[in-house]
């Protein structure tokens, strides 16, 4: 987050929603750099603040989290099925520039940095950044070795097999002067034709389509089977180098003119200039062209050409000096909203998405955008979106998309002037599309106003609701089983297996006097079947505050859980206090709102969660089938105890998982965020605005190693 974060005690619902939405498209974004392209972009800790801000403000508004929220999200592990190679020498990211000022400023540095009077021509490069993903190709004696991924830029996957199917990519140099040692460093990329080609071709087979080139260049290139690779016309840019036994040549403009001769394709739009203002030139000249060329590009890169300069220039952290990366803004695009269909969630928000005529925004085929909610829909209220005050959207409206990045695409804009006049106000249902039941908009009991999301009352009845609530309960601060997403939810309810959450256990006893066996149903064999019940087995013994957090009640996030479980200790004392307490008076009711850090809306609605029948039936029956274990004891002696402590920056000796639970087990309350009530902050390197905030406010701020003095640990 570049700017300073609001305190997450401070949110209004709109500003939480915003914020949400904002995060989850962050998250996937660093996700989907991370783990189909092996380029993150930003630091674990920077990484992790993100996914606990995201956290914390679902804490705080249970019924604001998203269908796609990256709490839910399982995260793939980074798979490890190529061999590694360490590359001799690293493979750096690039750093931004999102303005011409930008670009004023990186030349002015470099001069400072050379010693140089600010009025001396400095010769740069300037070519097309290719939207695809880095692979580094070794030659000895002209011969390929080689070819590797970036990974995390210091070691990369090993995949030759693959890389000897793209026919841009030579398997013997051409030429003369060639040293023994090569290595090319370029882009591996998919044509836009030639993604919708294979899309088209992946959906007349019923298969799942892309999502964009870069992607699927990405999954074609990390393929065990070659053969799939080979069908997948990838192609290749030559732009950089690796080791070199020697250089050839002295300049980045020669070098990579030299690669062509050696048999390598190479950008035609690459130029070389001494002014900035013809750098910007060739930039609005490229920007131009972007639309018709057949590759996706995201920006321009400007690269010092004298390789002397680039070696006395040197890197910055992960970047070099001599080279930055002029990005394009994002894109916008005009196409028809065709349909708005309505999705129900796991606590039956009603969330309409707009169906749209597929267009083609920065090189992905857009046919589906965010509409929030009715009021959204109506142009009351910008969900903190571009906004188009006043102004409704309709079926049949003319409308502008826009996508930054990876993001989730908007609607920015409608134009009015074209809406057809048989076009009617679009209103959202009033029965759950999933269930028939009522949809209704709650007034919330603090502000006496509406709600703005719709929400079904069917709850457990509702097929949509129930796939949610069990995709919710298998998620990763949940029961976290392995092999258990969001696509088995769905299969397993859609095929009679899993009704509620409680089914899940006897799966495997069911399963072993069906008739139809799991390991001969579609998308499982003899092994998924058998880990899947594996896994479900090593899940039969739980956290407690994990077990509450899972049953998807509203208003109990993972941190309401955490309280709950501490409270009451063990589910035994829970379940008879949460009973007492079902009048909304009495003892039992005092000491549940009493308890410190929940809520009202929290405390109502774990009793009517436990109220209705039909969850407390579907509990005891998972109670049979698992053990949950008693919340650790806290010591209310420890110095942090009752204190709210909050840990920013990176830290060395724990992981923020750790720091997390040991000072939660000294009785400690962790919030993502710095506020008048936070005691203590502790921070370690790389502390931003969290520090800043804490020292204006006062509040005690101490070091990873003073963390350990003080807890004696
Ligand atoms: S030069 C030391 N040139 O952008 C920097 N990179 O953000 C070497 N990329 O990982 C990279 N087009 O995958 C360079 N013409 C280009 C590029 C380019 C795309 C990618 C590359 C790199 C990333 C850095």
């Amino acid at each position: 987050m570049s700017k300073v974060a609001k305190d997450v005690d401070k949110l209004e619902p709109e500003e939480a929603a915003a914020e949400l939405a904002t995060l989850a498209a962050e998250i996937a974004a660093h996700d989907a750099l991370y783990y189909q392209d092996d380029a993150p972009k930003v630091s674990d800790a920077e990484y992790d603040a993100l996914r606990q801000r995201n956290l914390a403000i679902e804490d705080r508004f249970p019924d604001l989290v998203r269908p796609d929220s990256p709490s839910k999200s399982v995260g793939t592990a980074v798979q490890s099925k190529f061999e590694k190679i360490a590359h001799e020498v690293p493979m750096l990211s690039l750093d931004n520039a999102f303005d011409d000022s930008d670009v004023f400023d990186f030349v002015g540095r470099v001069k400072r940095f050379l010693k140089w009077p600010e009025d001396v021509p400095l010769l740069l490069t300037a070519e097309p950044k290719i939207d695809g993903l880095s692979l580094a190709l070794r030659y000895e004696k002209g011969v390929l070795q080689s070819a590797a991924t970036r990974g995390d830029g210091a070691v990369g996957e090993n995949v030759t097999a693959n890389a000897c199917t793209i026919s841009d990519i030579p398997q013997k140099l051409t030429g003369q002067d060639i040293p023994d040692v090569v290595e090319v460093r370029g882009e591996v990329f998919l044509g836009k034709k030639d993604f919708q080609a294979l899309n088209q071709r992946m959906e007349d087979e019923g298969k799942p389509t892309y999502v964009n080139p870069r992607n699927t260049a990405a999954g074609s290139l990390r393929q065990l089977d070659a053969n799939i690779t080979a069908s997948r016309p990838l192609r290749f840019f030559a732009y950089a180098w690796g080791a070199m036994s020697h250089m050839p040549l002295d300049s980045q403009f020669g070098m990579v003119e030299l690669f062509q001769d050696w048999g390598f394709v190479i950008n035609p739009l690459m130029g070389r200039f001494d002014q900035v203002d013809d750098l910007l030139a060739h930039y609005r000249k490229i920007e131009e062209q972007r639309a018709s060329l057949d590759y996706d590009i995201d920006g321009v890169v400007y690269k010092v050409d004298d390789l002397k300069l680039q070696t006395r220039l040197g890197f910055v952290s992960r970047s070099p000096r001599w080279a930055i990366a002029h990005k394009f803004p994002a894109e916008l695009a005009t196409t028809i909203l065709t349909d708005i269909e309505i999705q129900v969630g796991r606590t039956g928000a009603l969330s309409p998405v707009a169906r749209l005529e597929p267009v083609t925004v920065g090189g992905v085929v857009v046919s589906n955008a965010t509409l929030h909610n009715e009021d959204y829909i109506a142009g009351i209220g910008s969900n903190g979106e571009p906004i188009r005050e006043g102004r409704s959207l309709q079926i049949g409206d003319t409308v502008t998309i826009y996508r930054a990045g990876d993001v989730i695409p908007k609607v920015m804009d409608v134009d009015l002037s074209k809406r057809p006049s048989d076009s009617v106000p679009y209103v959202l249902p009033d029965i759950c599309p999933a269930c028939g039941s009522a949809a209704v908009r709650e007034k919330n009991v603090k502000t006496g106003r509406l709600d703005s999301v719709r929400r079904c009352t069917g709850g457990l009845i509702c097929p949509a609701q129930a796939v949610e609530g069990i995709k919710h309960f298998v998620s990763r601060n949940a029961f976290d089983i392995d092999g258990f997403g969001e696509k088995q939810a769905e299969a397993f309810y859609k095929w009679g297996l899993i009704a509620n959450v409680a089914d899940i256990f006897t799966l495997k006893e069911r399963d072993s006097r069906s008739l139809t066996r799991l390991k001969n149903r579609d998308g499982f064999g003899d092994l998924s079947a058998s880990n899947l019940f594996d896994a479900i087995d090593a899940r039969r013994m739980i956290d407690f505050h994990r077990f509450i957090f899972a049953l998807g009640i509203r208003h109990v996030g993972e941190g309401n859980a955490k309280l709950f479980a501490r409270h009451y200790q063990n589910v035994e004392a829970f379940l008879t206090a949460v009973e007492e307490a079902s009048g909304f008076e009495g003892a039992a009711w005092e000491d549940l709102v009493n308890i410190d850090g929940i809520g009202e809306t929290a405390a109502r609605a774990l009793v009517q969660f436990f109220a209705e029948a039909h969850n407390r039936r579907v509990v005891d029956a998972l109670l049979q089938a698992i053990t949950v274990n008693p919340a650790e004891q806290t010591s209310s002696d420890s110095p942090v105890a009752g204190k709210t402590v909050v840990f920013t920056g990176s830290l060395e000796r724990m992981t923020r998982d750790e720091a997390k639970a040991m000072a939660e087990r000294m009785g400690a309350k962790v919030a993502g965020s710095v506020s008048g009530k936070t005691d203590l902050l502790v921070a370690g390197p790389g502390a931003g605005s969290k520090l800043k905030k804490a020292s204006e406010l006062g509040v005690e701020t101490i070091d990873e190693d003073g963390w350990f003095e003080l807890t004696g640990l």
